[in-house]
């Protein structure tokens, strides 16, 4: 048996319950995991609000795709993507299935080493934020000499995009409310507040122009104000504003697509590395129990501290 979280209805937070369920012996191609830490995402409370569709018939929902932890059984052809799976094997897991829980199957393919360098808690958040933002990079083929605008840079996957932009030699501008400018600045930024009056401070920070706009937040601020800045609609993406990426001719960058999948999954073990290096870092920003997995959804839903919020199992 294992303690498991589940949307029992479509709603807010309130429909969320603590159950316990059997864990399956593991079959072709699967392991069971069992997590010390799981990652919270946004997709989480947007799944049950209905943002993705409210089929009563896919009820009760299982949430959660990434976490950390170790594997307790493994089914025939556990085969990972660094190779085969065993028995005591301290993994990173994404992209899971059902990992708001103590004990989950998982896909092998999602299951990767954890290196002994990263915790617990930075690992169970560092892929879901961390493949995004490699897409956000490499999909407007950020490189060295670039100057790229960041909108959310505070954020679980704009601070990751910061970093890697960085990592590939741009300049970054990132935009985040007046509190976290510090931060910004401390992975390399040039911090500027969002709200009115932001393509000027946009352009008093980056005189010589923009080449590269990455939206983490999908308001129409961040997307007119990339729109005005960047003249190459292929070099401006956003993974919130799905709307106006139709209308406006920019990319809208979801897993659900086969190139940014692809991406996504060939992003793990380099994000790992880089992290394991001490190249990149994800932050925590809070801990909870399992149990309290309702007061994480409410709070992420707010505006809240820098980083991930983690569950405990
Ligand atoms: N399409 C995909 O594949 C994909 C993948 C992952 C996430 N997402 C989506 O991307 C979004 C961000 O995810 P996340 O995990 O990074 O969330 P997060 O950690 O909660 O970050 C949200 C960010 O939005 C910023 N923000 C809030 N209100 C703003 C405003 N009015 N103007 C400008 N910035 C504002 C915050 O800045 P301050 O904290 O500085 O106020 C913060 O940086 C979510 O909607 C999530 O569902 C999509």
């Amino acid at each position: 048996m294992s303690a498991t979280v589940v949307a029992t209805a479509f709603g807010g937070p309130e429909v969320l319950a603590v159950i316990d369920e059997d864990v399956p012996a593991p079959g072709d191609g699967q392991v069971v995991v069992e997590f010390r830490a799981v990652g919270v995402n946004p997709v989480e409370y947007k799944q049950y609000g209905g943002f993705f569709g409210s089929d009563p018939a896919s009820l009760p929902l299982h949430l959660g795709s990434e976490g950390a932890g170790v594997v307790v059984a493994v089914g025939t052809n556990a085969i990972g993507p660094a190779g085969p799976i065993s028995v005591g094997d301290e993994v990173v897991v994404y992209r899971g299935e059902g990992t708001y829980a103590k004990r989950a199957l998982q896909p092998a393919g999602a299951v990767l080493p954890k290196p002994a360098e990263v915790g617990w808690e930075q690992a169970a958040g560092l892929l879901l934020t961390g493949a995004t933002a490699y897409d956000t990079v490499a999909t407007t083929k950020v490189h060295e000499g670039d100057v790229v605008l960041i909108h959310g840079a505070a954020g679980g996957v704009g601070l990751l995009a910061v970093q890697l932009a960085k990592l590939r030699g741009a300049t970054v501008i990132g935009t985040a409310r007046e509190s976290n400018h510090d931060f910004v600045r401390s992975i390399g930024a040039v911090p500027v507040a969002y709200g009115a009056g932001l393509l000027d401070r946009v352009r008093a920070a980056a005189p010589h122009g923009i080449d590269v706009a990455i939206d983490t937040v999908g308001t129409d601020e961040a997307v007119d104000v990339s729109l005005e800045l960047v003249a190459d609609r292929s070099r401006i993406v956003t993974i919130a504003a799905f709307g106006r990426a139709a209308t406006d001719g920019i990319t809208a960058l979801g897993g659900g697509s086969p190139a940014s999948a692809e991406l996504r999954r060939r992003a793990r073990g380099e994000l790992l590395d880089l992290a394991a290096r001490g190249e990149i870092r994800n932050v925590v920003a809070k801990t909870f129990p399992l149990a309290d997995v309702a007061a994480a959804h409410r709070e992420l839903q707010q505006s809240h501290p820098v980083g991930k919020f983690i569950l405990i199992p």
